[in-house]
């Protein structure tokens, strides 16, 4: 997940200018490729049936079910073949105009540190674990490879427009939280459901949370959340639909219509939306209460 701006303007030592660092595959210990191991076998199991065809496919392609932390060079040279994309090593957070650089220009900066064997569950900032099994598949698919691209464009020129809060919401329902409508049924793609084993369960199955049809202009005018998880899903119809949306959107005037409005709350369901579950919110209430 990338969503902070920092205040930091130039990269941290031993970084380049543009924040990437040497993956350095050799430096992880067995300990961590077992971390990497684990996590791999428990969402490998859990995500057919529930996972997008696109992942899916994605993780099968570019074989990430080989032993071990990907090596970064190796993953690019396969997703260099299919999508022009690379991934790179970045130490952790970086600025949003370097994120949104990289992005446009089919960079995916990737964490390379592993979380700890008693973090399996959580933790805050995104690791290997979450960026390349989280994000990585996904951009396997040719078209949601393009709309991630389009979308590092719109992230440089919402920096100019002073709404960058507005499309980071856009990220946030579709890269790493989205759920597409597919013929068997409900599906997950966001890179923060299918790297959490809690939540690709919950996400689908759970009563609690809105699973509502994606609306761009409702999606970026919604708060979300960060710190459990999300009230409220946002559901496509396709990838294509995503990314024809994306391109064929006049954000600047969108940006001018919605920037004075109050943010619609996490739970909110308004009339005007397409309400494919409506949620009890049971588990957030519960939390709140408990
Ligand atoms: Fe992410």
């Amino acid at each position: 997940m990338q969503s902070q701006t920092h205040v930091l303007d130039h990269s941290p030592k031993g970084a380049a200018p543009d924040w990437t660092v040497p993956q350095d595959w050799a430096h992880y210990t067995p300990e961590e490729h077992a971390t990497w191991d684990t996590l791999f076998a428990r969402q490998a199991k859990l995500l057919p049936g529930r996972a997008s065809e696109a992942y899916l496919r994605g993780l099968d392609v570019l074989k990430l079910s080989k032993p071990g932390i990907p090596d970064f060079a190796e993953l690019s040279d396969r997703l260099m073949k299919l999508t022009g994309w690379q991934v790179v090593a970045v130490p952790g957070l970086v600025p949003d105009d370097v994120f949104f650089d990289h992005m446009a220009n089919r960079r995916f900066v990737a964490g390379n540190f592993i979380r700890r064997p008693d973090q399996l569950d959580y933790l805050e900032e995104p690791d290997v674990f979450h960026d390349v099994f989280g994000h990585v598949p996904m951009l396997a698919d040719p078209v949601f490879a393009d709309y991630l691209a389009a979308y590092g464009r719109g992230g440089l020129r919402a920096l100019d427009l002073g709404a960058l809060k507005q499309l980071s919401r856009l990220y946030w329902y579709t890269v790493e939280f989205g759920l597409i409508q597919e013929p068997e049924g409900l599906r997950i793609y966001g890179s923060g459901i299918v790297s959490s084993f809690s939540e690709s369960k919950f996400a689908l199955d759970d009563p609690s949370p809105n699973r509502i049809a994606f609306d761009m202009k409702r999606v970026m005018q919604t708060d979300y959340r960060i710190d459990d998880f999300q009230q409220t899903y946002f559901v496509i119809d396709s990838f294509d639909d995503l990314l024809r949306q994306t391109v064929e959107t006049d954000f600047a005037p969108l940006y001018d219509e919605i920037l004075g409005k109050p943010d619609i709350t996490v739970e909110t369901v308004l009339p005007g939306d397409t309400v494919i579950t409506r949620g009890t919110q049971y588990y957030a209430r519960s939390k709140l209460a408990g």
